[in-house]
C-alpha cells in the first residue's frame, strides 16, 4: 500500500519516551511537570454552570452556517470588545480548534510548496499542520537578551533582518504566537508596527495566535490584541476555548479577520467556502459559547493564580542552584536553563531517572541545555518534582 509522503512521519520512540514507557510499565512514580491539560490539573470546573448551556433546544437544530451561528460569533465579538477591539461578526469564522483554524488559513493562502514564516523557538504543532497542508515552514529567530527586559519588559525580540531575508516569492504569511509558546513573550508596539508594515508591503498575511493572550504574568499588564488596529496588512487573529476558557474538550476556536478593503472581502469570501466545505463546528457547543465566554474569568483566575504560585516556588527552588529561568511575560510554560548533561546523560533523561518528567527544549527549537515545564502542574506534583530535579 502506498501512503502520502505527507504522512511519512518518523514514528519511532525517542530515548525519553522509551524511558517513560519503561518506567510506567514497572510502576515507577512519575512527577509530571509537563501537564498542560487544564481539565486534569485540579481546577474547580463547575458542572452545574458549564453543562446546562449545552442542553438547550437550539442544540437540536442544524443551521449550516459556514462561519458559525451568529449568536456564537456575537459572543466572540463581545470577547474582543472586552479587549477594546470591535470585530464585526461577518469577520469572525468559528472552527473546532486553533489547529483547524491554521489549516483553513494555510489552505486559503498557500499552494503546495508555498512558504510560511514561523518563529523559533515555537510550539511543535505547526510542523504537523504545515506538512499536512503541503506548506513549507521557514523559521525566523527570536533573540533572547535578559538585560533588555529591565529596560523594556521584553527580553525576547524578533530578528527582523533574518525574517526579511527569509521572504521569497513563495512566502505567503508570517505566523506570530502572541504570547509565544514556550517562551511566553508578547511583541512590543514597535515590533507590531514593523510586522504590519512588512506584511502590507510584501503582500503577506499576518497570522497571530493569541490563545494565551489573557494569561499575562503581571497583574497590571494589559496585552493588546492584534484584533485592534487598522493596519494595511491582511491579519487573522486566532484564539479559542482550549485556553481562553480552559475547555479544550469542547473544541471551539475562531479566526477574527481584519485588513484593507482591497483584500479583506475576497479573503473572507474564499475562507467561507473553505469553512462551508467542512461545517465542522457542532450546534451544542455554539449554543453554549456565549455563556462560557461570559464566565471565562472563573477558570482564568484559578489558572493565573496557579501559574503565579508555581512560578514563585520555581524561582525559590532555582536560587543557588545550577539552573535559572528565562524571563517570562505570559502563558502557561516556563523555560529553564539547566546543565546539558548529568553524569553523561541528557538532562531530561537524568530527571526521569529520578521520577521527574520535563520536556527537552529541543522539542521547541530551543538550544541544548534548556527544558520546558508547565506552570499548570498541580501544587503537590510541582513542589515534589522541583525538589527532585537534578539541579543541585
Ligand atoms: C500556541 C498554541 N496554539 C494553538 C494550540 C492548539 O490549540 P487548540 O486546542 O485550539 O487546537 C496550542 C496548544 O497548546 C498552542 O500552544
Amino acid at each position: 500500500m502506498r501512503f502520502s509522503a505527507r504522512t511519512g512521519w518518523e514514528l519511532g520512540e525517542n530515548m525519553l519516551t522509551a524511558k517513560l514507557r519503561e518506567r510506567r510499565a514497572h510502576g515507577g512514580e512519575i512527577l509530571d511537570l509537563t501537564a498542560s491539560n487544564p481539565t486534569a490539573c485540579g481546577f474547580a470546573y463547575e458542572p452545574e454552570v458549564l453543562l446546562p448551556p449545552l442542553a438547550v433546544p437550539a442544540a437540536l437544530e442544524y443551521e449550516p452556517e459556514p462561519f458559525g451561528l451568529e449568536r456564537a460569533r456575537t459572543a466572540v465579538r463581545e470577547y474582543y470588545r472586552d479587549h477594546g477591539a470591535d470585530v464585526p461578526v461577518d469577520r469572525i469564522c468559528l472552527t473546532t480548534s486553533t489547529s483547524e483554524a491554521y489549516s483553513y488559513l494555510f489552505r486559503l493562502l498557500c499552494d503546495p510548496g508555498d512558504e510560511v514564516l514561523i518563529a523559533r523557538p515555537s510550539y511543535p504543532l505547526f510542523d504537523f499542520i504545515a506538512r499536512l497542508d503541503s506548506v513549507v515552514l521557514r523559521e525566523y529567530p527570536l533573540r533572547y537578551d535578559p538585560g533588555a527586559s529591565a529596560a523594556s519588559a521584553h527580553a525576547w525580540t524578533i530578528d527582523f533582518e533574518t525574517l526579511r531575508g527569509a521572504i521569497n516569492a513563495r512566502t505567503r504569511a508570517i505566523v506570530l504566537v502572541h504570547p509565544n509558546n514556550p517562551t511566553g513573550n508578547y511583541v512590543s508596539d514597535a515590533e507590531r508596527e514593523e510586522l504590519e508594515t512588512l506584511c502590507a508591503r510584501q503582500e503577506l498575511a499576518l497570522i497571530v495566535d493569541e490563545v494565551f493572550l489573557d494569561y499575562a504574568i503581571r497583574a497590571d499588564a494589559k496585552p493588546r490584541t492584534f484584533a485592534l488596529g487598522n493596519g494595511d496588512a491582511l491579519c487573522f487573529v486566532l484564539s479559542g476555548l482550549s485556553k481562553v476558557c480552559a475547555l479544550p474538550q469542547m473544541k471551539l476556536s475562531w479566526i477574527a479577520a481584519r485588513g484593507p478593503e482591497n483584500m479583506l472581502p475576497e479573503a473572507l469570501a474564499r475562507l467561507e467556502v473553505v469553512a462551508d466545505t467542512f461545517l465542522s463546528v457542532n450546534a451544542p457547543t455554539q449554543a453554549a459559547l456565549p455563556s462560557w465566554l461570559s464566565r471565562r474569568h472563573r477558570l482564568q483566575d484559578q489558572i493565573r493564580e496557579r501559574v503565579r504560585r508555581n512560578l514563585a516556588l520555581l524561582d525559590a527552588r532555582l536560587r543557588g542552584s545550577h539552573a535559572d529561568r528565562i524571563a517570562l511575560e505570559g502563558g502557561w510554560t516556563a523555560v529553564l536553563r539547566v546543565p546539558r548533561e548529568i553524569q553523561g546523560q541528557p538532562f531530561a533523561e537524568a530527571a526521569l531517572d529520578r521520577g521527574v518528567l520535563v520536556q527537552p527544549g529541543e522539542f521547541y527549537g530551543l538550544p541544548e541545555g534548556r527544558i520546558v515545564v508547565s506552570l499548570l502542574s498541580p501544587p503537590d506534583v510541582w513542589e515534589h518534582g522541583l525538589k527532585l530535579l537534578p539541579i543541585g
